[in-house]
């Protein structure tokens, strides 16, 4: 089932996967539906305000910040993970030298290894493979590769100095303390690569080629509209639920889905049209339904990493003439964890 993307350039279309496909045909604007006999979907915005007002998110809630193997990652662990990254991400914008980088090629395979380069390039290899995108193929491959880099004695400096990131594991002194910091690592580095190249390859396939006069802060916000990378969230069953939406059974774990709100012809016009000049007049902190970096209560923690670093990659892409190959005319959206087209084929317009 092919779903247009209605304005966009050359008239590609997007496939999305059938089941998100039948998400988007079925349900949206239905407020909230039964999706299996233990889980219901919701796409009321108000009713999302208000079950991820009820409770904060438990620990295992915590997309990137779950416990490790067992372990609960302590909130200042979580927040010195984070600190760390931040860092990194902020040194490796402060380097214009990567700003003519060649980026043609199939997306977003090739900005997800520029952004590794630029932002880890600096660390041993066995710490880079972590944001290896074929560790994406199952947790155990990812595990196999951390008790094979766990195993080694010490972390070997490369001759440069590694990141801040890099630098809170060459502490861990045991196979147990290397074991658990590359796990950290991988929880805070891969998504850094994975989600921004998923938000920028979606902006390209979108929009591409862009006005000059567009803004690229209101290109990423409608890409995050229509292919958000965090499509969905999900909280377990639980009693506060129930309290709000007697609808919810005490065993219902709950699927709130801002795929659907953000592609809701009651609270956006021409919902499915790539439009980034909507967003001279909305406040994308504030806008009902708009919630790509998830509730007020509890926003990603990444943001403000991830929106510069994207607008990084579309400034070298809008700088060497990057567009999307004029013969590409579809491209696929498969159901993973994080929403994205892929395969996208990248060329200089020239
Ligand atoms: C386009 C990129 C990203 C999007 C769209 C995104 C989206 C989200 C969303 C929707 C939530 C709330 C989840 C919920 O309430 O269940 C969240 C939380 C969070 N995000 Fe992000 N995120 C992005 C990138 C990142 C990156 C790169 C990092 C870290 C390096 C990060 C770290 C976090 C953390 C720490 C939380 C708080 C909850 C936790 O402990 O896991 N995010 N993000």
């Amino acid at each position: 089932m092919r779903r247009p993307t209605a304005t966009a350039p050359g008239g590609r279309v997007t496939v999305f996967t059938p089941r998100i496909d039948a998400l988007l045909r079925e349900h949206r604007g239905t407020g909230l539906f039964r999706l299996d006999s233990d889980t219901v979907g919701v796409s009321d915005p108000e009713l999302i305000d208000a079950l991820l007002r009820c409770r904060p998110a438990n620990k295992f809630e915590r997309p990137t910040f779950k416990p490790l193997q067992g372990r609960t990652i302590t909130r200042p662990e979580s927040s010195a993970v984070m600190r760390a990254v931040s860092k990194d991400v902020k040194k490796a914008l402060a380097d214009p030298a990567r700003l003519d980088a060649d980026l043609t090629g199939i997306w977003p395979h090739v900005p997800h290894n520029h952004l590794r380069d630029i932002v880890f390039g600096d660390d041993p290899y066995r710490l880079k493979v972590m944001v290896d995108r074929r560790l994406e193929l199952t947790p155990k491959l990812t595990w196999t590769v951390i008790a094979a880099g766990a195993a080694l004695p010490s972390f070997r400096r490369s001759g440069k100095a590694p990141t801040h990131l890099g630098a809170m594991l060459s502490e861990a002194r045991t196979y147990q303390e290397r074991r658990h910091a590359m796990g950290l690592y991988r929880r805070a580095a891969a998504p850094v690569c994975f989600t921004v190249a998923a938000l920028v390859t979606g902006a390209l396939w979108l929009g591409a080629p862009f006005d000059d006069d567009v803004p690229n802060r209101h290109i990423i916000h409608e890409t995050l509209r229509l292919l958000p990378v965090s499509w969905n969230l999900l909280r377990m069953a639980s009693p506060e639920f129930h309290a709000v939406d007697g609808r919810i059974g005490p065993g219902d774990d709950v699927l709130m889905l801002p795929l659907l709100t953000h592609r809701d012809p009651e609270l956006w016009e021409a919902p499915d049209e790539f439009r980034p000049e909507r967003w001279d007049s909305l406040d994308p902190d504030n806008h009902p339904g708009y919630l790509p970096f998830g509730h007020a209560n509890e926003r990603c923690w990444g943001r403000h990493m991830v929106i510069p670093l994207a607008e990084r990659l579309l400034d070298i892409a809008r700088r060497g003439n990057l567009t999307v190959d004029p013969d590409q005319r579809s491209a696929h959206v498969p159901l993973h964890g994080l929403l994205g087209v892929t395969g996208v084929r990248v060329v200089d317009k020239r």
